[in-house]
């Protein structure tokens, strides 16, 4: 345990600086007492708690009883447990976009598990951007680390149909859209679609990164899926909270843990489960902070022999409360063993394939296929290349329509958010069902921030035809919980420059996603013609903003990069 003379662990860990060490200590002693520990508690380890409730994030709901729990594996272990707040984004609470304050969440996270005294952290969160920022933030300060995820929330019924966050939020709206359903009907639908606190209930960006982070081996199995409101999540929370002190003794630090082959198990997961598109920024992102590289073309290269086994929404049928009931991650990880690198050490102390072999899955369920029997054969998510993405983009191609994924079709340029949802829905828009939308300044500085909008609404006279699909390219993002054939993360985006700003309304493109190509047919003399215009537009730009935006927009990396700040990530092992 932790001795109060030393300045190396426990409370006597990063001291404030007043010129005299031995009078910090007494200071902070006073301020002990004052918090009510007596000296033989604050003796013992620390382990830190990052907090993230907040009013504002209903998939957070349940933290106050989850710390709980972590507390008391903590203090069962001999650990004294030590609750802080961190930054909180919940996705609909988030203006401009979530995306634009993940790298400050994951710098609140660095830093103040860097200034306060602990000596492992257990890290809560759960809604799309807080766990890709606690493990961005968490690899960075590199002290022994383990998460715990807020888990998803159940489903809802509506008219007699089973209904969850948020693939029905947008199937709705898109029936209320087409006239297909009445105000009322989705007033009232609106009550259903979110049933108890957690996370989003299909496999979408919270759930996605969940299974990845459980694949990477931070988190303790079965902690990706596991309801929100179930006593099996608190039961995690006490196990999460004694491995924490154990990890201590162990010595095992973020550093220890991910790799590069946990990185690549993390996108084998991504493929098996169709996960998020944003999974891979995110991942990008994680890599990064290792000093790492998730190359896309990699990506593709390692999604050829991973079959998408996970049945669930948006993809597939069923809800992530079904996926777990089958096993959750160690099935799909036990189904796919010989295409993950099982070898890979855990938070539990154990290698991944110990860790599974304990399992008893054998029984019949639906939720997860067989690998000869999957919902999409290969790389369920797919980046592309070409004259109009030089760096690459991304489809999730298991949620879009395979007649599209081979198309040429006529560009509708959308210049800008504001653009599009001005035009989308005017009568007078040209547009026709097999033409391709075209959304750009909507990237990591062009928004800024990147937000979701990739899925590029269909436009209210096409869909009220029955228009339900149609080839979107953008440099945004799109939600996890989406679907429907959307090129994304164009890269590099449109107000760095990138091919996207030279689109022009008619111009044909050309996407092959078989071939992963993505190519805008215009000679390359007339590119140049139009490249040299739009410097002379630009030169007169100023950039605007002020505070953590200003920092934001000139510091960001692009997309394929994972949309890190230049100056987190370390120089590159690889
Ligand atoms: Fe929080 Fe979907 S809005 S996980």
């Amino acid at each position: 345990m932790a001795s109060m003379d030393t300045n190396e662990s426990g409370m006597a860990k990063g001291l404030s600086r007043y010129g005299d060490s031995q009078f910090s200590q007494y200071l902070r002693n006073a301020f002990l007492r004052s918090l009510g520990f007596t000296r033989s508690a604050t003796d013992n380890s620390v382990v830190g708690i990052t907090n993230t409730f907040s009013d504002y994030n209903a998939c957070h709901r349940a933290i106050p009883d989850l710390i709980q729990a972590v507390k008391r594996g903590v203090l069962m272990a001999g650990g004294l447990p030590m609750e802080f707040p961190v930054i909180s984004l919940h996705e609909a609470f988030s203006y401009p976009s979530s995306m634009l304050l993940r790298n400050q969440m994951a710098m609140d996270v660095e830093e103040m598990i860097k200034a306060q005294a602990m000596d492992a952290v257990v890290l809560i969160g759960g809604c799309d951007k807080t766990v890709p920022a606690l493990l961005m933030g968490a690899i960075s300060a590199n002290l022994p680390s383990i998460l715990l995820t807020t888990g998803p929330a159940i489903t809802g019924s509506f008219q007699g149909e089973r209904v969850g966050a948020c693939t029905d939020c947008r199937r709705f709206w898109a029936d209320y859209r087409a006239d297909r359903r009445t105000k009322t009907e989705v007033e009232e639908a609106n009550e259903q679609l979110v049933a108890s606190a957690g996370t989003c209930s299909v496999m979408g960006t919270a759930s996605t990164m969940a299974c990845m982070s459980e694949a990477m081996g931070i988190m303790l199995p079965g902690g990706a899926s596991a309801l929100s409101v179930s006593s099996e999540r608190l039961r995690l929370a006490e196990e999460t909270g004694r491995r924490a002190v154990a990890l201590i003794q162990e010595s095992l630090k973020p550093t220890d843990l991910l790799s590069e082959a946990s990185i690549r198990n993390a996108a084998r997961m991504l493929q098996a489960t169709g996960g998020s598109t944003n999974g891979v920024i995110h991942l990008a992102a994680i890599a990064g902070r290792l000093g790492l590289r998730l190359d896309l073309r990699g990506l593709n290269a390692l999604g050829k022999d991973v079959p998408m086994i996970a049945d669930v929404k948006p993809s597939g049928q069923f809800y992530m409360e079904d996926f777990h009931k089958a096993g959750g991650v160690s099935r799909i990880l036990k189904q796919l063993h010989d295409r993950f690198e099982l070898d890979c050490i855990t938070v539990t102390g154990k290698t991944l394939k110990e860790t599974i072999d304990n399992q008893k899955l054998g029984f019949p369920q639906n939720a997860i296929r067989d690998p000869d029997d999957p919902i999409y054969p290969s790389n369920a998510i797919t980046a592309v290349f070409g004259n109009l993405a030089p760096e690459g983009a991304v489809i999730k191609r298991s949620s879009a329509t395979e007649s599209f994924l081979v198309h040429r079709g006529k560009a509708v340029v959308f210049d800008s958010l504001n653009d599009l949802s001005e035009r989308i829905d005017s009568d007078e828009l040209d547009v026709s069902p097999n033409d391709i939308l075209i959304l750009r300044h909507a990237g990591p500085i062009g928004a800024p921030g990147m937000p979701e909008a990739g899925f590029i609404p269909i436009p209210k006279k096409l869909a009220r035809d029955g228009v339900r699909d149609m080839v979107r390219m953008s440099d945004a993002r799109m939600s996890g919980t989406a679907f429907g054939t959307t090129v994304l993360h164009i890269s590099p985006e449109s107000a760095a420059g990138g091919p996207l700003s030279l689109v022009e309304d008619g111009d044909i493109i050309e996407l092959n996603v078989p071939e992963q190509r993505i190519q805008l047919l215009v000679e390359e003399g007339e590119l140049k013609e139009r490249a040299v215009r739009a410097e002379k537009e630009s030169s007169n730009s100023q950039l605007s903003g002020r505070g953590y935006i200003r920092m934001y927009v000139e510091n960001v990396t692009q997309a394929h990069e994972g949309c890190d700040f230049r100056f987190l990530v370390p120089k590159r092992n690889k």
